[in-house]
């Protein structure tokens, strides 16, 4: 049976006031439209059909490959959005899921639960030509209501202005989620009458499948997930369960989460067990974390990939990756491209992009390095600079092995320290110094004698703790 899903995504968006299509408004990193299709993705393989219309470049361009497309020119309801289905879909499909794209809080165990009770009527040999999820709710405002016969049979939905005093009353509402028997649906379409509103409403294909004497199965689902986003005050509130959700699973997944009220996880996040987040940190996009890490408090991190053991304090990291034992902060950066080796120190106020620091290098205090490598276990002394940029091109500069960086030197790039090799407190370096060579002045002239390997009296406050 070829279950295809619908998802309606064409309307404006008015009550947002915004630029931007209503459906493309982020929860947690994701478009609100991409919820709903990634919720589509777990009901069935098919690709799910958009009906899109307002800001439909902007929504097509986010999904593309991942869903199929049909415009609603002019916005006549949802029925009349469901028909520019028809074309695409007519005998390729079996079953019609119906949903919103403004809906984010569905779950979709409930919208497998809805396609079970459809197929199940159909295996009882009932034939349903339409399922369809209902919600019972004291707050009813919106809602279309479900009116029901004596014996309890589902009559009719009555939308919410069209309702008589007594239908107000009614608790039981739709959420706007079907399942319907693609051929009957194709067949009757065009049975929907003008609405005094001059909509062609979705919702009156119940009293058509009613009048034919056909069974239409209803399936209760969980008040909570049903509501819809057409204000950015809902926005915030549907962002706040989803976000609740999110800490939850990692949670029972074995991470602490010291206090979820101001901790933000992004929808994808992967962190292991035993990992603690301390609180004010938000974490987003493409990021996987170790297991036993401590993040924060107040760690900002974007797309970044953190090993075990590793700890970033306080600190502000884009598309970085940190190995085993790395730590960073307070106050430290990571820009795109920085890949720090296990068991790197980057103490408070330093900077590194497009570069990488070997294992065990120690950068202890107010540093920026940047289009840079590092070899293992060098020292990097407070406030040392590449200068890598001079105006036009972008420069790389290679500091060996166990290198000792005086604090304040200036390395102007490209540059090569090799391994080994010492630069006195306040060198500026403009020419290559050579391996276990001490190098000190302005511009960096090498000392005339060779070093003792003792710490020398220039080299600054960050000696590493062995030295
Ligand atoms: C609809 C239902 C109502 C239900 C409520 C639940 C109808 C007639 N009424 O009312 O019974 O209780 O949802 O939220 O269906 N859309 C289009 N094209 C259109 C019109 C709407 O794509 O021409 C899309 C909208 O973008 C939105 C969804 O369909 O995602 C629902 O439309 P909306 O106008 O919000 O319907 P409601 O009046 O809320
Ligand atoms: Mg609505």
């Amino acid at each position: 049976m070829r279950l295809v899903n619908v998802i309606l995504a064409a309307g404006f968006g008015t009550r947002m006031k915004s630029d931007l299509p209503k459906v493309m408004h982020p929860l947690l990193g994701r478009p609100m439209v991409e919820w709903a299709v990634r919720m589509a993705e777990t009901v069935g393989p098919e690709l799910p059909v958009l009906v899109v219309g307002y800001g439909r470049e902007l929504v097509e361009q986010h999904l593309d490959g991942r869903a199929r497309f049909v415009h609603q020119p002019e916005l006549l309801g949802t029925g009349h959005a469901v028909q520019q289905a028809a074309p695409l879909l007519r005998g390729q499909a079996d079953v019609v899921l119906v949903s919103y794209a403004d809906m984010p809080l569905l779950r979709s165990q409930t919208l497998r639960a809805l396609a079970d009770t459809f197929r199940a009527g159909q295996a009882a040999g009932e034939a349903p030509v339409l399922a369809m999820l209902t919600v019972t709710r004291d707050d009813p405002q919106g809602f279309g209501r479900i009116v029901r016969d004596a014996r309890g049979e589902i009559q009719a939905i009555v939308e919410e202005a069209d309702c008589t005093p007594e239908q107000r009353q009614i608790r039981e509402l739709n959420p706007g989620i079907y399942c319907f028997d693609a051929e009957w649906l194709w067949a009757n379409l065009d049975q929907i009458p003008l609405s005094a509103k001059g909509e062609y409403y979705l919702t009156d294909m119940v009293g058509v499948a009613v009048a034919q004497g056909k069974r239409v199965l209803t399936q209760e689902a969980p008040a909570e997930e049903v509501d819809g986003i057409n204000t950015r005050v809902q926005l915030a509130q549907a962002t706040a369960v989803l976000r609740r959700r999110i800490l939850e699973a990692h949670m029972l997944n074995g991470v602490t989460v010291i206090d979820p009220a101001t901790t933000y996880i992004e929808d994808g996040v992967e962190i292991g067990s035993d990992t603690v987040i301390w609180p004010g940190s938000h974490l987003h996009g493409q990021t996987r974390i170790g297991r036993h890490a401590v993040i924060g408090p107040y760690s900002q991190v974007f797309d970044c990939e953190i090993g075990d053991h590793c700890r970033v304090i306080c600190s502000y990291i884009e598309g970085a990756r940190l190995e085993t034992h790395a730590e960073i902060g307070p106050f430290g950066r990571l820009r795109k491209g920085a890949h720090l080796g296990e068991g790197v120190h980057m103490g408070s106020f330093g900077e590194v992009k497009n570069s990488y620091l070997g294992p065990g290098v120690h950068m202890g205090h107010f540093s920026y390095i940047g289009d840079a490598q590092v070899g293992a276990h060098a020292n990097i002394g407070a406030g040392t600079i590449t200068c890598n940029y001079d105006g036009k091109v972008k420069s790389k500069t290679v500091i060996g092995e166990d290198a000792f960086v005086g604090s304040d030197t200036l390395l102007v790039a490209p540059v090569e320290l090799g391994p080994g090799a010492r630069t006195g407190a306040g060198s500026v370096v403009t020419r290559d110094v050579a391996p276990h060579t001490l190098v000190y002045g302005v511009p960096a002239r090498p000392a005339v004698k060779q070093e003792a390997p003792s710490p020398s009296p220039a080299a600054g406050e960050s000696a590493p703790p062995t030295a």
